[in-house]
């Protein structure tokens, strides 16, 4: 007979809200620059850079969303960035308003625009979710979550101000990775970084019906020449550049968990985007 396993499961009791915001709060420790003033004053440009050379690959991701906005509709692009999903959409779309907090993302984002000629982007600056916008058809935000503790306060504003559909792109850290099996012993979290899975329970939690889809590329394998340069990258992202205290513990992980193969150290996939989408009800 089949065991009565309703009786002997445990209660779900993660609270992922309060797990995202920890999250939040250990990469801001690790990287106080983040939240300190404007982050992307002097790298906006190098951004902007990356973004260009990104440009005609395959993106299953972009092609769902610019699928589904319809043309003559608003939309909505938080932390708008650069401009790599507002200027395309602008071209769909009848308008299209980008939030974005960094002057610095903003003022190349102005020069984008003028130069790609179009004249129906309106640009707001200020933080989400505080930021006061009127409804729009979608509402979209593309890697720009990262930051915001509060988790809920923005997918609620997201959901109030959207009509049709709402888009959350996040990065989908393998729940395998070194870098979530070593945050598991230096901070007791499960993962490394907000992303999506945190994200998509949440969602959850709220009641709402999110849709996933995962981007068909992962992000490009990451090599190390040398088994001290593999450590000295995951000092860097937990913050341990100057420490030597888990030395030993990391460099164990990293024997076990790398591949050597012709003559350098490989590393298992560690993330792909996904698209979260839902709608309001
Ligand atoms: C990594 S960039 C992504 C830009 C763009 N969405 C893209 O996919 O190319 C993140 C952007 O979000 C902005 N951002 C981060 N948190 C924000 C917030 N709470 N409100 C408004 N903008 C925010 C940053 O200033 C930055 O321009």
């Amino acid at each position: 007979m089949a065991p009565d396993l309703g009786e002997q499961r445990a209660p779900l009791t993660v609270d992922w809200s309060a797990l995202w915001r920890d999250l939040v709060e250990h990469a801001a420790q690790v990287a106080p620059e983040r939240s300190a003033g404007d982050y992307w004053e002097g790298r906006a440009e190098g951004f902007h850079d990356r973004v260009q050379a990104r440009d005609g690959q395959p993106d299953s991701i972009r092609d769902f969303v610019f699928h589904a906005v319809r043309p003559g509709s608003t939309v909505l692009d938080i932390g708008a960035g650069t401009g790599a999903w507002a200027i395309p959409l602008a071209g769909r779309a009848e308008r299209v308003t980008a939030v974005d907090s960094s002057a610095s993302m903003i003022s190349v984002l102005r020069r984008n625009i003028a130069a790609q000629d179009v004249s129906n982007i309106d640009i707001a600056a200020g933080s989400w979710p505080e930021v006061s916008v009127a409804a729009h058809d979608y509402c979209l935000a593309a890697h720009s979550v990262y930051g915001s503790p509060d988790l809920v306060a923005f997918v609620e504003k997201m959901t109030e101000v959207a009509r049709r559909t709402c888009f959350l792109v996040v990065r989908a850290p393998a729940a395998a990775s070194v870098m979530a099996e070593a945050a598991g012993h230096l901070w007791g979290l499960p993962l490394d970084r907000p992303g999506f899975m945190v994200a998509y329970n949440v969602l959850l939690q709220l009641g709402l019906t999110p849709n996933v889809l995962f981007a068909d590329r992962a992000s490009d394998p990451v090599c190390s020449a040398t088994l001290e340069d593999a450590v000295a990258r995951l000092k860097q992202h937990f913050g341990l550049a100057t420490s030597a205290e888990h030395d030993d513990y990391l460099l164990d992980l990293l024997q076990r968990r790398l591949e050597h193969h012709d003559g350098s150290y490989q590393w298992p996939p560690e993330s792909r985007s996904a698209l979260i989408s839902w709608r309001p009800e």
